[in-house]
């Protein structure tokens, strides 16, 4: 198939790139650096060097292409103006109405794009699935990232003329991500800055880069449409795996942070993260396109990443 991803050089465009190379798929892939468009060229791809933003040439670029499928992989995080989900916001809402306007003019037939399965409301009990809704009526601000999600997946599922399928991933631990032994999140572990809020009661539902990039291969061989959680098969609670990453990581055993102290210091988002947030199921993606994480457990994949075993 010919294919046109967008954030093929990410942690998860970095994966599924040699992976869709591999699946004998022709990819053209869109990147606003030369530096990485020779990582591109590295990796099996035809890089396009441009800006999502630039709606005039990236339906060219598309239509070029000749593609049948175009896929959606563009996060930004990183803080602009002080604000540290502007550009990400902007990217699922503005990003994604250009990519999908260059698709539907190009005659693309299927738009598959990346959202992420922590944005559920976490009212209800036990695991969100496909039907949960959206964290619509959370504090301001995680309630900004939830519209932007729901944007996102709107505008993927209900493009005219072209199939979408969103997948919903869980937390990327790998190479590259946050999770990374020199990321953000062991940094903080090892810093002791990363506390066990209130009752550490957040579900997180983790997904290694390799089974979530495994994901659209699936998805492509089975022409699977609409929302599928992709995530491994053990939801756990920070109480539990941040002491066991500490473990690993050779850090300090983290600390306790009353919730009312840590909406001040660290802000309603991370308090939604960490005491809040349901874990997600994946039956939907089994079920119906036969998908199967490698890693089933975050357990192997940390010890993996973090000790080598
Ligand atoms: N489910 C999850 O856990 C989840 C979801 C998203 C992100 N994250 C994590 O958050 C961390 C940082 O994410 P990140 O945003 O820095 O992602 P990232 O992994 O660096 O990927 C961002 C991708 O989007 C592209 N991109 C962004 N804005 C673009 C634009 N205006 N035009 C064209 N391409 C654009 C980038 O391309 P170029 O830079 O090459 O132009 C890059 O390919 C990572 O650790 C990631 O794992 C986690």
């Amino acid at each position: 198939m010919n294919i046109f991803i967008a954030g093929g050089t990410g942690a998860i465009g970095r994966v599924l790139v040699p992976l869709l190379v591999d699946a004998g798929h022709k990819v053209v892939a869109l990147t606003r650096s030369a530096e990485r468009a020779s990582l591109l060229d590295r990796m099996g791809a035809t890089p396009v060097v441009g800006d999502v933003y630039d709606e005039v040439r990236l339906a060219r670029w598309v239509a070029q292409a000749g593609a049948e499928v175009v896929i959606h992989q563009l996060t930004a995080f990183g803080t602009k103006d002080g604000d540290p989900y502007a550009e990400t916001i902007r990217v699922r809402i503005d990003g994604t109405r250009s990519l999908v306007s260059a698709a539907r003019a190009a005659g693309v037939r299927r738009f598959i794009a990346q959202s992420i399965s922590f944005m559920c409301s976490p009212h209800g009990s036990g695991l969100t699935d496909e039907e949960t809704p959206l964290h619509l009526d959370a504090p301001t601000a995680v309630r900004g990232l939830a519209q932007a999600v729901a944007s996102l997946e709107r505008q993927a599922l209900e493009a005219d003329g072209m199939a979408g399928t969103v997948l919903r991933y869980g937390w990327f631990y790998g190479p590259g991500t946050s999770y990374d032994p020199e990321g953000s999140i062991p940094m903080a572990i090892r810093n002791g800055t990363m506390p066990i809020v209130g009752e550490g009661a957040g579900t997180y539902s983790f997904i290694n880069l390799r089974d979530a990039a495994a994901a659209t291969i699936k998805v492509l061989a089975h022409e699977a449409s609409g929302i599928y959680n992709i995530v491994d098969d053990s939801p756990v609670r920070l109480s539990e795996w941040l002491p066991f990453a500490a473990k690993l990581l050779g850090a300090p055993t983290p600390a306790h942070m009353d919730e009312a102290l840590a909406r001040q210091k660290l802000g309603d988002m991370r308090v939604y993260y960490m005491n809040e947030q349901r874990g997600a199921s994946n039956a939907k993606a089994k079920r119906e396109f036969g998908w199967q994480p490698a890693f089933p457990s975050w357990r192997t994949g940390f010890e993996a990443l973090y000790s080598g075993r």
